[in-house]
Order: structure tokens, then C-alpha cells, then sequence
């Protein structure tokens, strides 16, 4: 046993937005592995289940379980729509992710995420994990003491080196003030831009006791497995050791050159595979992710030294994922006909990072369909910060997604903004929330991991609406579980 009871063989991994929700951690949970709901957007997400009019009453059973109840009245009256909004209606949008945050913008963070958690750990004692990505930096630390707030067991980050996250964790765990440092382009007059939150700010009264969640960060190469443990301002409880063939963003390859010392278009080698052994020398546990999803390669990884491994691609077609059934269907089907196409794109995240999307029709993958939509930026989780020094707060923000000449206007390179797309409202789409501006509709982008073999023998065996427990049933069958439980420090 660890201090976080038994570890999991199995994650499942968290997919953004919304792909991996509380009902699928749920469901893993239940079954005895970890659940992990994604963090990104949650604000947004949540916000937009109560504009559909939360049919089921989901949302609220978990918001009438916040401790701060005058919270959830601004929030209720704000975005709940009695029996949904109409199709043709726009959602109301909530303020674009920017610093100093304004107070509602924080509130709405912690209760969403608070709200997230909440749902993926009723009725069961199974772990449940959140994930967020480094890259998206103003919400997260609102969004770790939602999470916290509603007992979450472990926090997973990837995309990025999150090496004050840790730190931040023993902070809130603490009701103390936490601050992480906002990376900003361009700050040739080296300001420091940091986000200072101080949870007890938010909240009257007795203030509940706070569990510090284990800490896992998601890695592609043993030398970031090392930095972290070396200069993270807190305790790295494990490391999800994440291979370039997983869904989602990728690390960037290293910059490969020509004989001649030209920059060669990017491509994933040799030299971007993680070295285990000296993963395994810091002696923390590891999940291996990417292409992980058999019996077979569960065993391997037990006996590369790994507590187990992540999945991801296999539960985003579960019934339970938030991915829209016809989304679902018809990638199914698509594999079933051995006519599945995942493509790395090198340009369309407009955080510069690889990103790996489905060939499907009607969505951003058909050149068509992502030319017909007009640029515009209205969610703005992958803007980045720049520094603009005739503002209060010195800082501006610009996403190569926006309409060039604005991009431009902030002193960002028409020949960035080439490829991109606009992975926000994207994924949004695609779990059911797709933004309506005068009768267009926003078009989806899915994501996967390049190994669907387990989706098919699955597909094969349970039909296309398989479940979460569908899943959990073929990784673990016939196998002698060898548990590693390492000692975890807390
Ligand atoms: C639909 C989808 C969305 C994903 N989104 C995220 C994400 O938001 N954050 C993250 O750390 N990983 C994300 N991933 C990666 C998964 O958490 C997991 O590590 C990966 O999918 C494992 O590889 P597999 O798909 O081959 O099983 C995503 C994967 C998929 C399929």
C-alpha cells in the first residue's frame, strides 16, 4: 500500500475538452483503476452544460454539495437555462482566460472544477485523477482548489514542464498563498510575470481541510523525468512516460538538419523515444501511454519496470466518453473498414506543439470545411502572453488562430498564423457544444492516438458501443496483476 492506498495498473488518461468527463472517470474509477477528467476548459464546459439546461440534473446535484452556496447562485443565475438553450441560440461566452483575473472568472474556475471532480468520485473509494496542460497557465491554479475542494486524488500535467505545480499543491493543501510565473514572449525588459492567488480570498467562514493530491507529470524524455525531480518546488509523486504516437498534443521532436545544416520539416526518430532505464533511476513510479492498450503491453510494461500504463484513444470511443455518438459511430466505422487516417499536424495547434487529428469529414481535417470558417477568437485558452508594455498590466495576449490582421496588429508573424486552426472551438464541437454565430456553426476536430489495433478487436467483441467496463474487461483479462506499489511520499 502508498500513502495513496493501492496504485492503479491503469489510467485512464485525461482528453481535453471535455472528452474525458466525469462520467467516464467514473465509471473507471468504480471498477478499480483511475479516472481522470480533464481540467481544460472545464469553466467553459460546465458553463455550457447549464445553458443546455444540465438535463439530468447532474450539474447541480454537484453544485448544491459546494460549500459556498452564494457562489453557485451568481453562477446559476448567470448561465442556467431552464430546459436548454435553442440550437439557434449562441452560448453566452464566459471572459477569455487573462490576468489580474477578475473575481467571477475565479469562482466560476474553482466550482467547475469543483463540480468535475465532485461527479467522478460519487458512490465509489476509487481514485480520481485531473489532468491540465503547462502550455494553459491562468486558470490553473483556481481550477487545482476546485478540484482539491471536492477531494481530488491526483493531479497529472503534461504539455510543458509544470515545475511549479507541486509546490502550488502543498500551498492550497495549506489555504497559503500560491504564485506561479506566466511565461510572456517577448519580455525583452525581463518583468516577472507571475499569478498570485490566494484561495482564502474567495471564501468566508471555516475553511474545509485540503488533501494534497499525489502529482504525476506527463513526460516525453527522461532528461524532463529529470528536471523535474530536481527543480519542481514540490514532491513528483510519478511521471506518465508519454510516446510520440499518443493522442492529443505531442512533445515537439527535436529539430532535425539537413548534411548541409538546413532545418529539415519536423518528424518524430529515434533520438525522441525516453530512455526507461534512467526514468526507472529516479526511482518514482511510471505509466507508460501511447499504444499501451493490450493485455500484452501491459505485461511488457510491468516488466519494463512500470506501475502500468496510460490509456487514452480506446476509452475517447467508449460510450461513456463526451465525444458526440455520431462522432463516435462514424470513426468506428472508419476503423472497422480499415480506412482510419491519423495525421501528426506540425501546424494546427496554435501552441506551436504537434497535434494529432482523425481524417474525418466535416471537420477542420477537410481542407473544405476549415476554410469555409471565419477566424475569430472567443475562448482564448491557447493565447499566449506577450509583453506589451504601454498596458496597465503589461501584458497582451494573441493566438496565431485569431483574424491575421489582429495577430499581426499585436506584433505576431502573418507566416505563424499559417495551418493553424482553432483547436478551442474545435473540441468543443466535437463533445456536443459547438458555438452557432449568425447560423454557422462552429466545426469539430477529433484527436486519437495512432494505435486504434485495440479499438477494433474490441469493436469486434463488444460492438460499437462498448463501455468503459467493456474495455477495463479486455486490458485485464487472463493477467496476473503484479501490483507495484512503490513507496510514494506525501
Ligand atoms: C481524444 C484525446 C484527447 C486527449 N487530450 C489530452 C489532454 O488534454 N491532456 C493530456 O495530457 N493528454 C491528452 N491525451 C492523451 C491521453 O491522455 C493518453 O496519454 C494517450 O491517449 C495514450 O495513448 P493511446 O491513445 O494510444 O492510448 C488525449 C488523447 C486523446 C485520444
Amino acid at each position: 500500500m502508498t500513502a495513496f492506498g493501492k496504485l492503479p495498473e491503469i489510467i485512464q488518461g485525461g482528453m481535453g475538452a471535455g472528452v474525458s468527463n466525469w462520467t467516464l472517470a467514473n465509471a473507471v474509477s468504480k471498477l478499480g483503476q483511475m479516472g481522470v477528467v480533464s481540467g481544460t476548459a472545464l469553466d467553459t464546459v460546465v458553463a455550457r452544460r447549464l445553458q443546455l439546461g444540465d438535463i439530468g440534473g447532474d450539474v447541480r446535484r454537484a453544485l448544491a454539495n459546494f460549500p459556498w452556496q452564494d457562489t453557485v447562485r451568481d453562477i446559476l443565475d448567470t448561465y442556467f437555462v431552464p430546459g436548454g438553450k435553442s440550437p439557434e441560440t449562441s452560448f453566452k461566452l464566459i471572459s477569455m482566460p487573462s490576468l489580474p483575473m477578475k473575481r467571477i472568472s475565479a469562482e466560476l474556475l474553482i466550482v467547475a472544477n469543483f463540480v468535475e471532480v465532485f461527479l467522478a468520485k460519487e458512490n465509489h473509494d476509487g481514485l480520481v485523477g485531473i489532468n491540465f496542460l503547462e502550455k494553459i497557465q491562468i486558470p490553473t491554479l483556481p481550477s487545482l482548489l476546485g478540484a482539491m475542494l471536492a477531494g481530488v486524488d491526483f493531479v497529472l500535467m503534461g504539455a510543458g514542464i509544470p515545475l511549479a505545480i507541486p509546490g502550488a499543491l502543498d500551498g492550497l493543501a495549506r489555504w497559503e498563498p500560491v504564485e506561479i510565473k506566466i511565461n510572456v514572449d517577448e519580455n525583452t525588459e525581463n518583468h516577472a510575470f507571475s499569478h498570485r492567488f490566494d484561495p482564502a480570498e474567495y471564501f468566508t467562514g471555516e475553511l474545509p481541510e485540503l488533501k494534497r493530491p499525489g502529482f504525476l507529470a506527463i513526460i516525453s524524455s527522461d532528461i524532463v523525468a529529470k528536471t523535474m525531480v530536481r527543480k519542481a518546488n514540490g514532491y513528483v509523486d510519478g511521471f506518465v512516460v508519454e510516446y510520440h504516437n499518443a493522442g492529443g498534443h505531442n512533445a515537439p521532436p527535436r529539430r532535425v538538419r539537413s548534411t548541409t545544416g538546413e532545418d529539415l520539416p519536423p518528424s518524430f526518430g529515434p533520438k525522441d523515444m525516453p530512455n526507461l532505464e534512467r526514468i526507472k533511476d529516479l526511482g518514482r513510479p511510471f505509466w507508460l501511454a501511447g499504444g499501451y492498450a493490450s493485455p500484452e503491453r501491459l505485461q511488457e510494461a510491468f516488466e519494463l519496470g512500470a506501475t502500468g500504463v496510460q490509456v487514452g484513444t480506446v476509452f475517447a470511443y467508449s460510450r461513456e466518453s463526451g465525444i458526440l455518438s455520431d462522432i463516435k459511430q462514424k470513426v468506428l466505422q472508419q476503423t472497422l473498414d480499415g480506412k482510419i487516417d491519423i495525421k501528426t499536424d506540425f501546424r494546427i495547434s496554435p501552441t506551436g506543439y504537434p497535434f494529432k487529428v482523425v481524417q474525418l469529414e466535416n471537420t477542420i481535417s477537410e481542407p473544405a470545411s476549415a476554410v469555409k470558417r471565419k477566424r475569430i477568437c472567443d475562448l482564448g485558452y491557447l493565447r499566449q502572453a506577450y509583453f506589451k508594455p504601454d498596458s496597465d498590466s503589461k501584458m497582451g495576449y494573441r493566438c496565431p488562430s485569431e483574424p491575421i490582421k489582429n495577430y499581426v496588429k499585436k506584433g505576431g508573424t502573418e507566416e505563424n498564423t499559417v495551418g493553424r486552426g482553432c483547436l478551442c472551438n474545435g473540441l468543443l464541437a466535437t463533445i456536443g457544444m459547438a458555438q452557432t454565430r449568425s447560423n454557422i456553426t462552429e466545426i469539430p476536430v477529433v484527436t486519437s492516438g495512432e494505435d486504434f489495433t485495440t479499438v477494433i478487436e474490441i469493436a469486434k467483441i463488444y460492438g460499437t458501443k462498448y463501455t468503459a467496463n467493456d474495455v477495463l474487461d479486455f486490458l485485464t483479462k487472463g493477467l496476473a496483476m503484479p501490483v507495484a506499489e512503490k513507496a510514494l511520499e506525501v
